[in-house]
Order: structure tokens, then sequence, then C-alpha cells
């Protein structure tokens, strides 16, 4: 099936099961907002927790925070995010339809690589183990015209964002002819800026109304408390301050379900280092966040890194950890080596001292800053994309979500067999017995198979059936999701069964 049915399967999934509504959806919906369900709110909880745990409980050098999402409008001309966190946008004239410019050229490019990977499937089919692909890229003559010609445009591209030139944005699209999906012509605009931040007015007079921003990330609540953390703390540098919380941005093109929303949440980590040893920083962070992610053994394949070709005004190295969603590889979390810019900006506005007293060197300085930054919301795409699964079997199909255990909104479903003979209430016992440690659910409705069904589509990895051998031997059968296996245990032995497989500390011990 292709991937982009597998992907709209996914979505209408998610709404069914009770991960992912619409916001607003009675009234038609709200574009790019999504509300999640009572699946959905579980499983990001358990996501939220697998990576606060992993940054403030395996690093006794990084401890937490929760700032507001209202800050001094100053902050954010500081950041220089009134001045420069623009996306180019441009306009179809012909279909009123508006796009990322960028994003035009970068699907451009992504048809060369498709180009590309679809003529070396095509030869490896052929060849088999006896395919080099390396020399069929140098001689094969259709790969060698799409190299070249994504080569040269990727260059020009690159050159032209980090020269600002959106004349020259405009003149690369129409150069490529590429035309609005839409209505088909070339008929384009201009490009211009376009400012992604949303604002508001606090204050109770129009007079005395002030303009103030809904922060577009949470970075900048670190940064202005780095002070207070390290004072009332006593951190010593290298230390980390990490958050999560929401943000916003006025995205111009919305797409992709919730890989792309207007109101989503980030989990971000600022880690303050002595100036000149962030690069190695940098490269530690970026080996920890990639462990973080291949932990859930979705598949190190997957996941891949992508270097920025363009370095935003603050960064001196940047890296995505991009994984392979059913539309493409794209990116989940950003690392950035961020200097001392943020901090010294706010220096600057503040009128303010932030700085470090360093007692090894004897001396004072603004700390560089290298930062770990990931969506919940794209990580929530990440961990259900991988975890859907469409299954042919002896008898019948049945779609299933992989969760690892560990991030399963259920962790198990308890089921009598019948509805009689005292199963319910010794079903209702177990439950009673487990629902301190893990989220239960009791299901008593429909035949096994169906409720097994059921399970699978929410992905709860174990289902205990209590049958009638139970009341005399207080055994169970436990049901494991991904191999459908049954297994006859004893009741005492559910809570260890169960908690090994969705401890966290196992992944943790991975890293
Ligand atoms: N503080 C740095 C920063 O905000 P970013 O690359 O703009 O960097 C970091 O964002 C992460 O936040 C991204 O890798 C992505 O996971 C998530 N993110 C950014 N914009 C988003 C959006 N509109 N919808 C959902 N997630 C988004």
């Amino acid at each position: 099936m292709a991937q982009e049915e597998i992907f709209k399967k996914l979505v209408a999934h998610c709404k069914e099961y009770g991960y992912v509504f619409q916001s607003s959806e009675i009234y038609d919906g709200l574009s790019a907002v999504y509300d999640y369900g009572q699946y959905g709110v579980e499983l990001k909880n358990n996501i939220k927790k697998y990576w606060w745990d992993s940054m403030v409980l395996l690093h006794e050098n990084v401890v937490g925070i929760d700032s507001a999402i209202f800050m001094h409008p100053t902050i954010w001309k500081a950041s220089g995010h009134v001045d420069a966190f623009n996306d180019p946008l441009i306009d179809n004239k012909d279909s009123k339809k508006r796009y990322r410019a960028d994003v035009l050229v970068e699907d451009q490019l992504a048809k060369f690589e498709e180009k590309i990977n679809k003529e070396i499937e095509k030869a490896h089919k052929r060849f088999g183990d006896a395919f080099d692909e390396q020399q069929f890229r140098e001689t094969n003559q259709r790969v060698v015209d799409n190299q070249k010609k994504y080569d040269d445009l990727h260059e020009r591209f690159s050159k032209a964002l980090n020269d600002n030139n959106l004349e020259e944005l405009k003149q690369i699209i129409i150069d490529q002819e590429i035309v609005c999906p839409v209505s088909g012509t070339r008929n384009w605009t201009d490009v211009r800026q376009f400012n992604l931040m949303f604002s508001t007015e606090m204050g109770s007079t129009s007079e005395g109304a002030m303009k103030v921003y809904l922060r577009p990330e949470t970075a900048q609540g670190i940064f202005v408390n780095y002070l207070n953390v390290q004072k009332s703390g006593r951190m010593k540098i290298p230390f980390g301050i990490a958050q999560i919380g929401k943000a916003f941005r006025n995205e111009i093109v919305a797409r992709q379900f919730i890989f792309r929303m207007r109101e989503f949440e980030q989990m971000e980590m600022q880690f303050f280092v002595r100036p000149g040893t962030e690069l190695d920083w940098f490269e530690k962070w970026k080996e920890l966040r990639m462990q973080w992610h291949q932990a859930l053994g979705f598949g190190a394949e997957n996941y891949r890194f992508h270097e920025h070709e363009k370095l935003a005004h603050y960064a001196n190295a940047a890296v995505d950890v991009e994984f392979k969603f059913p539309f493409g590889f794209k990116e989940v979390e950003g690392i950035h080596s961020r200097t001392d810019f943020d901090l010294s900006q706010h220096e600057k506005y503040s009128g303010k001292k932030v700085r470090y007293f360093d007692p090894e060197l004897n001396e004072s300085y603004v700390p560089f800053v290298v930062e770990t930054s990931i969506g919940v919301d794209r990580m929530f795409l990440q961990v259900i994309s991988a975890a859907y699964h469409e299954e042919q079997l002896e008898k019948d199909s049945r779609v299933v979500l992989k969760l690892p255990p560990v991030l399963a909104p259920v962790k198990l479903a308890v089921m009598p067999l019948v509805k009689k003979d005292g199963l319910p209430e010794k079903a209702r016992e177990i439950i009673d017995r487990l629902k301190f440690g893990f989220n239960c659910q009791y299901d008593e409705k429909d035949s096994i198979g169906k409720r097994y069904r059921r399970q699978d589509a929410i992905g709860t990895p174990f289902c205990v059936t209590v049958d009638h051998q139970t009341t005399t031997d207080n055994t169970v059968t436990i049901r494991y999701r991904d191999s459908m296996e049954q297994e006859r245990v004893n009741i005492a032995d559910l809570d260890t069964i169960i908690g090994e497989k969705v401890s966290m500390r196992r992944l943790f011990e991975k890293q």
C-alpha cells in the first residue's frame, strides 16, 4: 500500500481510537490545531516522562523549570524573533493559495532525490547481491543527470537562503518551473517575509494595553531564568535547564496532521558551558539524543542526522534528528550550538549582568549554550507512525499499534471470559491489585477475539484473561500483543512480568 494511503489510515485510526481529534471539530475545525483524546493524552504524558526523566534523572547537572507563556515583550526583540523569526511566503495569483517559498524548492529537491532512489531500487532488484550502488551512482546516466540537477539547485538554494535573497528565491521557483498544486499555473507573486509570532494585548484599557507575544519557543523562558536557577541551585558550569511547555507559531503552511501545528509543545534543554567547549558538548548531546530515540526500538535505519542549509542567526553549529515518517525523512528534533548569543542579548537589552564566575579559571564570562529541542507532537507522530501495523493473519486481519510497552497508554486489559460465575469479580480484584502501578482497563463486552482486536488497536501490550480455572488455582492467561502468544501464569507474578516490560529503566540502561 502506498505510504500516503497508510498515513491517511493512521490519521483516521487516531480519531477512531481516541488519540487525536481535530480542534473545534463540531464547528468544522480550526486549521493546524488539534486536541488529544483519552489515549492520546496518556501517550503524550508518557513521552514527556521519558524525555524529562532522561534529562533530570540521568543527569545530576540538569534541572527543570516551568516558565510562563507570556513574557516581557522586549525578550522577543532581544532574541531576534521580532525582526528575524520569518518564513518566506509566496502566493499563487490564480488559486490565491499561499506557500512557503523554501518548502516549494525543498519539494523540488525531494523530487530529484526520489527519481535517483527509484533508479537505484530498480537496479538493485535487477542485479541482486551483485549490485554495486556506488558504481551505479557514478555511471548510470539518468542518476548522474538527476544528481547534477539536485546539486546545482541545492547550491543555488542554500546561497539564496543564506543571503536572505528573496528575489533569487522567486527566480529559482520560476526557473525550476514549479507550479501551484491547486491551479497548476506559474503565476506567482513576489516572495515576502512573514513573522510567525502570534500577539495579543495585556492590560485592561486600550491606552494601557501592552502588546505581548505567545512564545514561539520555550527556550527564552530558560535563558531569562538562567541566573535565578544558577544562583538558587548553586549550579556549576557545565549544567543544563530543561523545560516542557506550549509554543505557538502562525505557520503559513500547515500540513501533515500534527507534524506542523500552530499550537504545539516543546521539550527543550539549554546546556550552559564554558566558551570554547561548546562544539565538544554539541557532539556529546548529538550522540545522547540519538541514543534516546533509538532506544525505543524503531530501527536505526529510520533515523538520520541532517546538517542545516542555513544556520540560524544565533548558531555556530546545528543539526536535525530526522525520522522516516510515512511522508519521508523529516525533522523531529534540533540540536543547536547557540553560542552566547541569547544571554549576551539579554544582558544588552535588560541592562543586567548575566555572567558566571568560574572559580577554576578565576574569571567571569557569559556562558555558551548547547540546546536540544524536540516537539512533543512530532515525537508523538514518530511513535504512532512507527507503531501502526496492518497485519494479515491466517483467518482475518488486524490493525495493531505496536507501541513500546513503556509508552503505551493502557498497559493491560483484564477480561473475564464470561460475565458470570464470579469471573468479573475476580477480574476486578486483579485490577485493584495492579492499578497503583499500571494503567489497567476492565473489558467484558463482546467475544474474547473482538476484545483482543480492540486492545490491539489501542496498543495495549498485555491482555489478561480470567477463566473458570482462575477461581480454583489463581492463574490467568496473559496474551502478548505483538506475538499474540499466550501463557498461563500466577496472578501473583503479573506485577513482576508486566513491571519488567514497562519499566523506563530498561530504556535508560541502553543510553
Ligand atoms: N528553540 C529552538 C527551536 O525552537 P525549532 O527547530 O524551531 O527550534 C524545535 O523547533 C522543534 O520543535 C522541532 O524540531 C519540532 O520538533 C518542533 N516544532 C517546531 N515547530 C513546530 C510546529 N509548528 N508544529 C509542531 N512541532 C514543531
